[in-house]
């Protein structure tokens, strides 16, 4: 059974998604419209994407609106959160979802490489991170911070150096964070997705999807959906007490003795 059920309540909370026009990201700006939160559609060069993803959640009833910004740009990040805050008069949850994921061998890449999945995995939730809280500090009424991680965070696949470096790096950043901000009712968490489906995956890559649902206790690969209902739980009052935590969201990949 996938998760069915009646999602955490966000009836008239602000999100804002970031990467909402990719993958897993659309499936969270879903899940935030399913339980009652007028959604950011953040996205960077995928502005027909964004529009579908808005189709979609208004065609539902939900309420969404698409943005764009490169969020390796600090300006843009800061006008992208005081946009939301224009449209919808505050801003009550960020998602970092927006990232990159290159596969490259250690050894052919350059500082450049490095930067490039830093300045968009690591440095751009931190720029959103703190443009955010200012909104959420303006008002006064507390937020919630998640930024989307990978299992491989704490175990790196090959050619994913820099990606897993930003994942961690974005681990510490989230529970940094959630030290400084606390005492403002603002709660940074991150969630960890394991290997998530995408449309052709199965095609394209047939005999990793089946190592994962080998290894995985749960037998399957993860949906956006999983995702995004992980992100609401940590976005929700159910998870009030909840602040600088790691949600590993991988079927049980990473609960498996590998040897
Ligand atoms: N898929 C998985 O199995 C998996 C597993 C673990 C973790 N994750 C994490 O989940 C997140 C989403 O991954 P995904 O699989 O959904 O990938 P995706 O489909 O490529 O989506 C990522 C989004 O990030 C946005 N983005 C990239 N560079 C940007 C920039 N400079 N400024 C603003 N936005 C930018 C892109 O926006 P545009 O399309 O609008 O350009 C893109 O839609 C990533 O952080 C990834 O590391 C994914």
């Amino acid at each position: 059974m996938t998760g069915q059920g009646r999602l955490p309540a966000l009836d008239g909370l602000v999100a804002v998604v970031t990467g909402a026009a990719g993958t897993v990201g659309a499936g969270i700006a879903g899940e935030f419209a399913r339980a009652g939160a007028q959604v950011v559609v953040h996205h960077h060069t995928g502005a027909e994407r964004a529009r579908n993803v808005v189709e979609r959640i208004t065609g539902e009833g939900g309420t969404a609106w698409a943005v764009a910004a490169d969020l390796t740009d600090e300006t843009a990040c800061e006008r992208l959160m005081d946009a939301a805050a224009a449209r919808f008069g505050r801003v009550d949850a960020l998602v970092n979802n927006a990232g990159v994921q290159p596969v490259q061998e250690l050894a052919s890449m350059t500082a450049a490489d490095w930067r490039a999945v830093v300045d968009t995995n690591l440095i751009s939730a931190f720029c959103c991170t703190k443009a955010a809280v200012q909104v959420m500090r303006r008002a006064g009424t507390g937020g919630t911070v998640t930024h989307v991680a990978s299992i491989e965070g704490s175990s790196p696949a090959p050619g994913h150096a820099h990606y897993a470096a930003s994942k961690a790096a974005l681990i510490q950043h989230a529970r940094a964070a959630a030290v400084e901000y606390g005492p403002s009712g603002i709660r940074v968490n991150t969630v960890s997705p394991g290997l998530i489906s995408r449309p052709g995956i199965e095609e394209a890559w047939p005999e990793g999807v089946e190592r994962y649902r080998a290894a995985a206790p749960l037998g399957r690969i993860g949906s956006p959906a999983d995702i995004g209902r992980a992100c609401v739980f940590l976005a929700s009052t159910m998870a009030d007490w909840v602040t600088g935590h790691d949600l590993v969201v991988d079927g049980g990949v990473t609960a498996r003795s590998p040897w």
